[in-house]
């Protein structure tokens, strides 16, 4: 694996998507983290500030075989490192964020595809607490929060945490079938009222599940059941 750790940053993601060619000379495995991330990039354009004994981190991955299942898949996995390794329940938000048990998000995972062939995924995790001026709940539109009070990301931990959860993906790939069962069970929305909103439309009811491809399945109020490749997903 080809590990680049800094104690500051701009972008892990930036940083990987701009030298990517170079650095995949060294070992296709390729793992960016930090200590302190400036100008982190969230989905659909938004910033993504990196908050106290938080995680940030970028690395190169192959797509699942059904591709639009990679970021659900990543999820998963992480979910799956966090019980094993750290004893801590995480569940899932469709499409792409971590939440703690309380619903808060707590990460979110962001992927870029890279030739046609390769994932350029960056995660970003609020392990341990942080102080509430840092708290930028009022500036967001979902509830912000941490996974583990007694977290502090001291000595080496933003470096070494991001290598065992990289190295549990790519020892752990999942088929779309398991990916698909997994996510599911992670699910915090499942069978709860949601309300997905995408540029044009929105539409709202039971949260019931995703289909092979990972899309979101929505039942309405009359029984019809619609299906949601991409919007962002609210409580109702
Ligand atoms: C989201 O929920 O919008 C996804 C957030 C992803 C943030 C991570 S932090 C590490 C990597 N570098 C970035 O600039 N963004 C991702």
């Amino acid at each position: 694996m080809n590990h680049q750790h800094f104690s500051e940053i701009d972008s892990t993601q930036d940083y990987l998507k701009d030298n990517f060619d170079k650095l995949q000379k060294v070992d296709s495995d390729i793992l960016i983290s930090t200590d302190k991330q400036t100008k982190g990039k969230g989905r659909l354009g938004n910033s993504w500030s990196q908050l106290e004994n938080s995680l940030a981190f970028s690395f190169s991955l192959k797509p699942n075989e059904e591709i639009t299942l990679s970021s659900l898949e990543i999820g998963v996995l992480v979910a799956d490192f966090m019980k094993q390794d750290l004893d801590i329940d995480i569940k899932l938000k469709w499409p792409n964020d971590l939440l703690n048990s309380n619903g808060e998000k707590c990460g979110g995972i962001l992927c870029n595809l890279k030739d046609n062939n390769k994932l350029i995924v960056g995660v970003g995790i609020n392990l341990g607490n942080h102080s509430p001026k840092s708290h930028p709940s009022e500036k967001t539109k979902f509830p912000i929060g941490f996974l583990k009070a007694d977290i502090i990301l001291d000595l080496n931990k933003q470096k070494d945490i991001p290598a065992k959860i990289y190295k549990t993906i790519l020892n752990n790939r999942l088929g779309p079938e398991a990916v698909i069962n997994k996510w599911n069970s992670y699910n915090f929305h499942k069978d709860k009222e949601v309300l997905i909103k995408d540029t044009n439309s929105s539409v709202q009811g039971k949260f019931v599940g995703i289909n092979k491809i990972g899309a979101a399945l929505i039942e309405d109020q009359s029984g019809t059941t619609h299906t949601l490749v991409s919007g962002s997903l609210w409580n109702v």
